[in-house]
């Protein structure tokens, strides 16, 4: 499935009492990955997990975990998730004040690098450390649940980054988070976005895998 479009389920959005038996279906789907939404109840209103999850998943799918970190102090939690087996961790500037410094943390833990930022925060924050991520990660609602209204304005902004990115010279994923559906995931790949993250969306028919090769469709255009 390596020509399909890249689709992370969000696990946020699993039941948590069957988490590896849809891991195992949405791995059979296609999905490219999982994302795993790690929150502190400080910097966004509400509290998940940790780097357990994916410490107890890691066994049952080849499939690469991508951690967002929703959380202050992210640097505390660097070495565990390495250890859980996470492969990208996707960090805020707005939760740290060193997010160069932390970024570099995690290249020296041996994980991929990446930068996500909320629908407040203008994309020139981005400038100083595109150079250095393998992955943005754009939200297009403000973190903290799953099941949120897609932000409009989102979709110029992939394309805000794109541009960034091309006047910069550098060409890390773009991934979008947030309220990716059928109605948005053909705009915000042909506005330049790279990969999506779907919660929600993936569970609204019940059918899991089915929903993802539809997106799969629809992103490819
Ligand atoms: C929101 C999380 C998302 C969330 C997306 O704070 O970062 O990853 O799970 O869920 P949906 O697709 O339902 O908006
Ligand atoms: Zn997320």
């Amino acid at each position: 499935m390596s020509h399909a479009y890249p689709i992370y389920p969000s696990v946020l959005a699993f039941d948590f009492a069957r988490l590896a038996e849809q891991v195992a279906a949405v791995e059979a789907a296609g999905a490219a990955g999982l994302h795993f939404d790690l929150m502190d109840y400080q910097f966004v209103p509400n509290l998940t997990f940790g780097p357990m999850v994916l410490q107890a998943l890691r066994p049952h799918t080849a499939l690469p975990f991508a951690a967002h970190l929703m959380v202050y102090h992210p640097e505390a939690q660097i070495e565990a998730l390495a250890r859980a087996g996470a492969n990208r961790l996707y960090l805020h500037p707005e939760s740290t004040p060193h997010i160069h410094r932390v970024l570099g943390q995690v290249r020296d833990a041996g994980l991929e690098a990446g930068v996500s930022i909320n629908p407040g925060t203008p994309i020139s924050i981005l400038e100083p450390i595109l150079g250095l991520v393998d992955g943005v990660l754009l939200m297009s609602v403000n973190p903290g649940f799953g099941g949120q209204s897609f932000i409009p304005a989102s979709i110029g902004r992939v394309a805000e980054v794109c541009r960034l990115m091309a006047q910069l010279d550098v060409s890390p994923s773009l991934a979008v988070d947030g309220g990716v559906g059928y109605d948005t995931i053909g705009p915000l790949a042909a506005a330049g976005m790279t990969a999506a993250v779907v919660g929600t969306a993936l569970f609204h028919e019940h059918d899991p895998a089915g929903t993802l090769r539809r997106l799969q469709g629809l992103a490819a255009g």
